[in-house]
């Protein structure tokens, strides 16, 4: 199974139908599907993601350090899904590189099309995920690029304009990747292993990075679709910075979803598929989705740090047991992104069918 070359039909950009009165019948979604829109006024304060401030990970204080990974390890288990501050990646840096991309988004089209992309690779200007002809798409476009490994990272498949803004890419990279090989050595820690178990396992300094940035038209009738129909993210791990001013982030907990109230400047970190997958299912990728907004639009720049492409990921040996046998069988990342490429966001189905046979008899 490989990716088609081309999408199934013409490509509408969403931002360009942000003015029409009514949401195209493409966009909508199945009744049990559509969100309760809540302004942002009445989002609640008591029910969100744990906050977590990092500065003690790395510092002298050695029960600072323990409290925080037992905030993260908690996080894990509970939720699946926390924010992190004093995160080490500087704030004017987030804010220049949103700044970059609410300028990348707001270039005339013609500009923007130039960098169209395809179902190969997905690199480039994209409005859609999966290549199933005549399915419901979610109000949003984005921009996807390759930060690692190094033989994928390409300037001319990034964004030339603003002028400055290659730079700017480059640097928020260089530094999120750093976050996160901090992040993943407290989950090994947390999971019982070698603080470098996990990065290894991801396959040492060859993982995979690449950005998403989102950006979500504002909406004629959100309560009829939205901008990012609910999924696990299918890698290692995601690290968010959404917009500060929009709130549209929700996360399934039990049955209800939480919409997510950024702390400034903060990081939104959550664990994907193939953490599930080596932790055998200690911690799991949570679902989460995205609503829109009938005023405003809104970005999001999601940075995906994923194992290496081409080696097997399979429950790390020491968290099999007796009593909780390998819950997957080995998959390469290549081969397990290739679903939600070609079927667009579906909750957490993958994952959920990968389950070895004899554990689901
Ligand atoms: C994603 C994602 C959330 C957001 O890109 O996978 O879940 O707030 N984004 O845009
Ligand atoms: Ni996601």
């Amino acid at each position: 199974m490989s990716c088609p070359q081309d999408w199934p039909e013409p490509i509408v950009r969403v931002q360009s139908l942000s003015n029409s009165p009514v949401v195209p019948d493409r966009y909508i979604k199945p009744p049990p599907d559509r969100p309760t829109y809540i302004p942002s006024s009445d989002i609640s304060d008591h029910a969100n993601i744990p906050v977590i401030d990092l500065q003690g990970l790395s510092g002298e204080d050695d029960r600072l350090r323990a409290a925080t990974l037992s905030q993260i390890s908690e996080a894990c288990r509970e939720w699946g899904f926390f924010q992190v501050v004093n995160h080490g990646v500087s704030p004017g840096l987030m804010d220049k590189t949103q700044q970059v991309w609410r300028e990348f988004f707001h270039l005339p089209m013609e500009l923007k099309q130039a960098y169209a992309n395809s179902p190969k690779t997905y690199e480039g200007y994209g409005s859609r995920l999966g290549i199933e002809r005549g399915a419901i798409l979610d109000w949003s476009d984005y921009y996807f690029l390759h930060y690692l490994p190094s033989c994928l990272k390409d300037y001319n498949k990034w964004p030339a304009l603003p002028d400055y803004g290659r730079e700017v890419i480059d640097e928020y990279g260089k530094e999120v990747v750093k976050l996160g090989g901090r992040i993943l050595k407290a989950l090994s820690l947390n999971l019982g292993l070698g603080e470098d178990f996990l990065q290894n396992a991801f396959g040492g300094q060859d993982i995979g990075a690449c950005l998403r940035t989102n950006f979500y038209p504002k909406c004629p009738q959100p309560d009829l679709t939205l901008g990012l129909s609910s999924h696990s993210d299918p890698g290692g791990m995601t690290i968010l910075l959404a917009d500060q001013q929009v709130p549209g982030l929700q996360v399934r907990k039990d049955d209800a979803w939480i919409t997510v109230k950024p702390a400034p400047h903060a990081f939104i970190v959550n664990i994907g598929d193939q953490i599930q997958v080596l932790s055998n299912a200690t911690y799991k990728s949570v679902e989460h989705r995205v609503i829109v907004n009938p005023a405003k639009e809104r970005l999001s720049l999601a940075f995906f740090y994923n194992p290496k492409s081409d080696i097997p990921i399979q429950p790390v040996k020491e968290l099999v047991t007796p009593d909780k046998p390998a819950q997957y069988s080995p998959m390469t990342f290549n081969e397990y992104r290739l679903y939600i490429r070609l079927n667009g966001p579906r909750g957490k189905s993958q994952v959920e069918s990968l389950k070895s046979p004899r554990n689901t008899l």
